[in-house]
């Protein structure tokens, strides 16, 4: 029997509520991330990576999935931690009051708060996303209790940071994957428009070009989107030869600095 409120599946047109658009090449992160998923031992799982590499994208597509199947789960919280450096508590408590369907009181202190946010979810079968972690914090600051196999709660935390993953409850945390030269090409192609994808395969500069970009990009989705998006309507073989020139020099810049 197979538990997992996660699916691999899309949602497809009409499914719902369309957050992204089509994810290309998220197969393997996904499948990762449901066998640790799965897996009753662990209740802390942890996805690091590089700015870029799609650890938001494979947070909501389980999210996603995860509030249409709450046949496990009681509630399903997905929480924007980003880029504190100074954590933002109250933040954090707003989504989940609001989640849970909580009165919010602005008098309230923060501890105050936890107390009863800790109370409130300790009833309940949770799922708590933290995406963007920057900096190891307490659960119980917030008013998360701590997931255990005892009360079958999960959390998982997204960072660039492997070690913030650790430090957050994941000894062995993901990472992220990165696209292989096939779905590199793919994800690439798909910000270009169809003439100008088709002329690829018709003109062996191009797709010189092309190939030397998806090596450069190194799997990383980002770049691979935004360097697509640059080159989308050019059918210009010698543009395509500048902008592979130019991906070929970021690629050795970034490697000076190692
Ligand atoms: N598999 C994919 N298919 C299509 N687009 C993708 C994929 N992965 C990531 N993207 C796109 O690449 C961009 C970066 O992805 P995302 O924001 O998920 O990265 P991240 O790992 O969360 O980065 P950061 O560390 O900066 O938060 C987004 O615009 C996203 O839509
Ligand atoms: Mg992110």
């Amino acid at each position: 029997m197979h538990h997992s409120p996660f699916t691999t599946s899309r949602t497809g047109a009409g499914g719902g509520t369309a957050v992204e658009t089509q994810t290309i090449g998220m197969e393997l992160a996904l499948s990762q991330l449901l066998s640790r998923f799965d897996d009753t031992e662990k209740s802390i799982i942890g996805v690091h990576g590089l700015g870029g590499m799609g650890k938001t994208t494979l947070l909501k597509t389980p999210n996603n999935e995860l509030k249409e199947n709450t046949r496990d789960y009681h509630v399903v919280i997905m929480i924007e931690v980003a880029n504190s450096e100074t954590l933002n508590v109250v933040d954090m408590q707003k989504i989940i009051a609001n989640r849970l369907g909580l009165p919010w009181n602005e008098s309230e202190t923060e501890r105050e708060r936890s107390t009863f946010l800790r109370r409130a979810l300790r009833r309940k079968k949770f799922v708590v996303l933290l995406d963007d972690v920057w900096k190891k914090f307490q659960l119980a600051d917030v008013g998360i209790p701590t997931p255990s196999s005892d009360n079958g709660c999960k959390l998982i935390v997204a960072s660039r940071s492997n070690q913030v993953c650790v430090e957050m409850g994941d000894k062995e945390p993901m990472e992220m994957p990165c696209l292989n030269e096939n779905e590199s090409l793919r994800l690439f192609r798909s910000n270009l428009m169809a003439e100008v994808s088709a002329a690829i395969d018709h003109d062996s500069d191009m797709r010189e070009s092309a190939m030397d970009i998806i090596q450069s990009c190194g799997g990383l989705p980002l770049a691979l989107n935004v360097v697509g998006c640059a080159l989308a309507c050019s059918m210009d073989a010698v543009e395509w030869k500048q902008a592979a020139r130019a991906m070929r020099a970021i690629l050795v810049e970034d490697q000076s600095l190692e």
